[in-house]
């Protein structure tokens, strides 16, 4: 019982009581004492959470009630047409009343509807028997009427309760929609990847094949999840007078059920929802395919019934879809400013995940050959929320097409230099560095873009025709151009040449921050560079670091301080900067005596801020703290005073709390800034 409900408490309150810790060692003497006494051995025992009954193939189970499928909805009018006629048929059968004189039109009612409006979860289907309040079975949505017998695969999901809380009804039989978060779905094709195994195209794929498991040991090992949505037969002990009503019983019975799910009003009230659902969509821990609109009171419900297999009252309103076909027009492989080469394809645009998509990286030679994706294939390109478009699959090719493997070059394809092909790190790396031409277009870039120097006016096509015209060679090369040399040059003007000349000019006046930054050495990120330019008052001082004073920096481990060691090792490095600074280039050396330094409000703090803050950019709340006496870091480490949490916060504050770190919110940050001002 212990177990259940930590179970129940973790997985459908979110409110853990038991530590992971004590839940295992619990599991495990749970496990002890039915392997000394099997027959004490509950049949519904939470040890059946780790799986091990093994079928060699699944029976058939028929469903009590058959489960339907829903009607789509895939543009506002379609929606607007779904409420009008559910109005149209409540208003016949004489449950509504409208004021309205006009037939067609009865705003009043179309306003007024209650709906609840869900989350259509991108997931499988399961129908779950209960009878009295005990799990009996679970099947696949199969046909309709009958599916595939899941239970012992089921029974391994932590969310699905042995046991329903509260009184149950004699029977009852629950459905839901069994998913995988996309952390879930990572980890799950990490650990596949690395062990060899197929790996998954996209979450839903993946919750599929978990379930469909003959050995549900295995399926016990997947982070399987489940949302309860809907019911199907039930004794006459089961009463409810809405879907709301339902759902309130299903989160009593201790079924877990979206916290999205909101009952609204009108056809107004699922426009907003929707969008409401579109712009988090990109934010969720899971994949939606949509929201499902039923309508709430079951007796509407039942005047409307059903036409084939959809019912009535409900339908589903689709998002744009996250997967699409295209065809590959290409492959590239493109040279980065750290000689990193990243093979890319280039495909017939296509509107995916709401955006176009002509380009998608391909990663690595291994993900080539992985995918074995060829030029003239039909691919799949997947873009869910905010990450990047990836190709999962390739179409089936005909034979005919005759198309060829993808040979990945041995060369850099800008200097011809030989590859470096890292085994372990997958990086593939042109050894051309500095006659590498690529590498330098892009250290070029990297250096004016707008956090480094923020050189306006100086991107991708400029730098190319400065190149080309061998103006420059390397950044330092900046500072010698005049107006004159640059009007030779296409698209140049006096005036667009002039404003160029005093953009890399004014790029002068820096902080040391942005130079260290803007020098490209690898690893060398802004938080990196802001660190070097607390502890260092000079290039000279960098230059003459060894690895163990590198070290010693916050945030500086020995990756880092190797890649800068090695940096200013390279004469021809020191000569560029030392041409920089020859140049003009300078920052001020903010000489904080030490007695100022230390009667600033936050001196000794050392805080990380993580995810996004509502009243200002984190940069901002982060140039504040600074401002304050604070350090800022980037990663949570012992040394970590406070960490500042926004909106969505990502593994830094699960850190914190593991380390016993105080963590502020927005507001309680805003009121210690306060309080440290006023103090
Ligand atoms: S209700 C009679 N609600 O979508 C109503 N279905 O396209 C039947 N689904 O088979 C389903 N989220 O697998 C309902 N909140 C939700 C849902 C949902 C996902 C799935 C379910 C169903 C399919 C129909």
């Amino acid at each position: 019982m212990e177990l259940e409900d930590a179970n129940y408490r973790y997985y459908v309150l979110d409110d853990p009581s038991l530590t992971d810790i004590e839940f295992d060692r619990r599991m495990r003497e749970l496990s002890q004492l039915e392997l000394n006494d099997p027959e004490l051995k509950n049949p519904n025992s939470p040890t059946n959470k780790v799986g091990g009954a093994v079928a060699d193939r699944f029976s058939s189970i028929q469903h009590l009630q058959a489960m339907l499928s829903l009607g789509n909805a895939f543009s506002v009018e379609e929606l607007r047409a779904f409420v009008n006629r559910v109005c149209r048929r409540l208003l016949d059968a004489g449950l509504v009343k409208t004021t309205s004189t006009k037939d067609t039109l009865f705003d009043d009612l179309t306003t007024e509807l209650e709906f609840v409006a869900e989350p259509k979860l991108d997931g499988l289907a399961v129908n779950i028997l209960y009878r009295d309040g005990v799990f009996e079975s679970a099947a696949t949505r199969g046909d309709g009427v009958s599916g595939e017998d899941i239970s012992q695969n089921v029974k391994t999901i932590r969310a699905v309760p042995m046991k329903l809380k509260g009184a149950a009804p004699e029977y009852i039989e629950v459905r839901g929609e069994v998913f995988l978060s996309h952390d879930g779905f990572a980890k799950l094709n990490s650990m596949q990847l690395s062990l060899g195994d197929k790996v998954f195209v996209n979450p839903r794929n993946a919750a599929a094949g978990s379930l469909r498991q003959l050995d549900s040991a295995v399926t016990a090992s997947r982070p399987l999840d489940i949302y309860f949505y809907g019911v199907g037969a039930h004794s006459d002990d089961f009463t409810f007078i809405s879907q709301h009503d339902l759902l309130g019983k299903f989160r009593d019975f201790g079924l877990r059920v979206s916290p999205l799910v909101k009952q609204v009003k009108g056809f107004g009230g699922l426009q907003a929802y929707y969008q409401e659902l579109a712009l988090l969509r990109a934010k969720l821990k899971h994949d939606i395919d949509g929201v499902v609109y039923k309508v709430n009171l079951i007796s509407q419900q039942q005047a409307l019934g059903y036409v084939a297999r959809a019912p009535r009252w409900a339908v589903a309103h689709k998002f744009p879809a996250q997967e699409e076909r295209t065809k590959v027009l290409g492959i590239d492989v493109q040279v980065g400013r750290t000689g990193a080469i990243t093979p890319v394809a280039r495909l017939t645009p296509v509107f995916v995940g709401g955006v176009t998509v002509s380009n998608v990286t391909l990663h690595n030679r291994d993900e080539i050959e992985r995918l074995d994706v060829r030029v003239g294939d039909e691919v799949i390109v997947r873009r869910a929320g905010d990450v990047i478009p990836q190709i999962v699959k390739v179409a089936p090719r005909l034979k005919s097409q005759n198309l060829m493997p993808f040979k990945f070059p041995e060369c850099c394809p800008d200097c011809g230099s030989p590859l470096h092909f890292d085994g372990q790190l997958v990086i593939i790396r042109c050894t051309g560095n500095l006659v590498c031409g690529a590498q330098q277009k892009e250290r070029i870039k990297h250096f004016a873009s707008r956090r480094a120097m923020d050189i306006e006016g100086l991107g991708d096509k400029v730098v190319e025709q400065l190149l080309v015209a061998q103006l420059i060679v390397d950044i330092a090369d900046l500072y010698t151009l005049d107006v004159d040399s640059l009007k030779v040059l296409e698209r140049f003007a006096e005036k667009s040449a002039q404003n160029l000349i005093v953009a890399i000019s004014e790029s002068r006046n820096t902080t040391f921050a942005r130079l260290i930054y803007a020098l490209g050495i690898m690893h060398v990120g802004e938080v990196t560079a802001r660190q070097f330019s607390l502890e260092f008052t000079s290039i000279k001082d960098i230059q003459a670091a060894s690895i163990e004073e590198l070290i010693a920096i916050d945030d500086v481990g020995l990756v880092v301080a190797e890649s800068i060691y090695e940096f200013f090792a390279l004469p021809a490095n020191n000569k560029v900067v030392s041409r920089l600074l020859g140049a003009g280039v300078t920052w001020p050396v903010t000489e904080i005596s030490e007695s100022v330094q230390r009667t600033l409000p936050l001196v000794g703090e050392v805080v990380v801020v993580t995810g996004a803050l509502s009243k200002m950019a984190r940069s901002e709340a982060q140039q504040l703290l600074r401002d304050l006496g604070a350090k800022v870091t980037g990663s949570v480490s012992k040394k970590t005073t406070r960490v500042i949490v926004g909106d969505a916060p990502g593994s830094k504050a699960t850190k914190a709390q593991q380390l016993g770190i105080p963590i502020l919110s927005e507001s309680e940050f805003s009121d210690w800034l306060k309080q440290k001002q006023a103090g």
